[in-house]
């Protein structure tokens, strides 16, 4: 029985995943208000039309077109110190930018941009289709970095999240430039302070897949992998030494800082230390 107390017809139940209890939360996105089910679409008072794909409400532009992802990849599976204080606390809690999970965390409700094995709702974060305070937890890894508007993101985080919930976020610092399919913003920890400036017992610590050594390990990595055949000895063989004093302005040039200094452009973009801007204003 939905909000208005008319039974929902039987297709809702089966063709959702997620079922009653999801479109209970459930909110039309454009105007917020609730969502009733047609044949296959969910459509609010004001009759915007949100098409149900796979069982999967689509609240975003692509519609029907939404990219179907049969995922032989898996993504990093969360560990569980990450997840577990969610998982036992209130259900539902929002897995947002899960991407393809191998099983649905307890009590999640996972969001994303195309409809991966476990996806229950595709939408964005910057305008979610869910009902304020309706939801008990969020948990996101690796997902800020590649949102334009993480302090818009914020908000409506904060808008959907019940009194008292958890938020927990995994986000890039020192990471190299890696776009799915975009990658905007790298923040220091002053940086997401600022961006969860809105919530309260606001701790913000390194967690051990993010130690220093993976810091430097993606870079290495990355400049390996791209480097020209000719150059990736020397690259191989460039100490933390040499690196150092390069920085401390001590002239030095030992086969891998030449190699170092002539990689290609697109990794020159991937690795830099920072970039220039110049403009006109129209
Ligand atoms: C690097 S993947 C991380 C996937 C998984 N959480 C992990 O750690 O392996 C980033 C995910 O964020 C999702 N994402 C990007 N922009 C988003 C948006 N505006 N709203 C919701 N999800 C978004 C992408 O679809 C992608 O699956
Ligand atoms: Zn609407």
């Amino acid at each position: 029985v939905n909000d208005g107390g008319v039974p929902l017809p039987p297709y809702a139940l089966r063709v959702l995943r997620g079922g009653q209890d999801l479109l209970e939360i459930l909110r039309c996105p454009t105007c917020r208000r609730r969502l009733r089910p047609r044949t296959d679409a969910l459509r609010c008072r004001r009759g915007h039309d949100w098409p149900v794909v796979h069982g999967v409400p689509v609240f975003s532009e692509v519609g029907r077109d939404v990219e179907v992802r049969e995922e032989d990849h898996v993504s990093h599976q969360p560990g569980e110190r990450a997840w577990a204080e969610l998982a036992a606390g209130p259900s539902p809690w929002l897995h947002l930018g899960a991407g393809a999970t191998t099983s649905v965390l307890p009590g999640s409700v996972e969001l994303e941009t195309a409809i991966f094995p476990n996806t229950a709702v595709v939408g964005d974060v910057h305008s979610l289709p869910f009902a304020d305070q309706s939801l008990r937890g969020v948990l996101a890894l690796n997902v800020f970095e590649h949102l334009a508007d993480p302090p818009r993101a914020a908000a409506e985080l904060r808008r959907v999240l019940a009194p008292g919930s958890r938020l927990v976020i995994q986000s890039a610092f020192l990471q190299p430039l890696h776009a799915d399919p975009s990658h905007y913003f790298n923040a220091t920890e002053h940086g997401m302070r600022v961006w969860f400036r809105d919530f309260d017992q606001l701790d913000v610590h390194v967690p051990g897949n993010m130690a220093p050594c993976f810091a430097l390990g993606w870079m290495a990595s990355d400049l390996l992998f791209h480097a020209d055949e000719a150059d990736r000895e020397a690259l191989a063989a460039l100490t933390l030494g040499e690196l150092g004093s390069l920085w401390q302005g001590e002239a030095c040039a030992s086969p891998g800082l030449v190699a170092l200094d002539r990689v290609p452009e697109h990794v020159r973009r991937m690795l830099a230390a920072g970039f220039e801007v110049r403009a006109v204003r129209p």
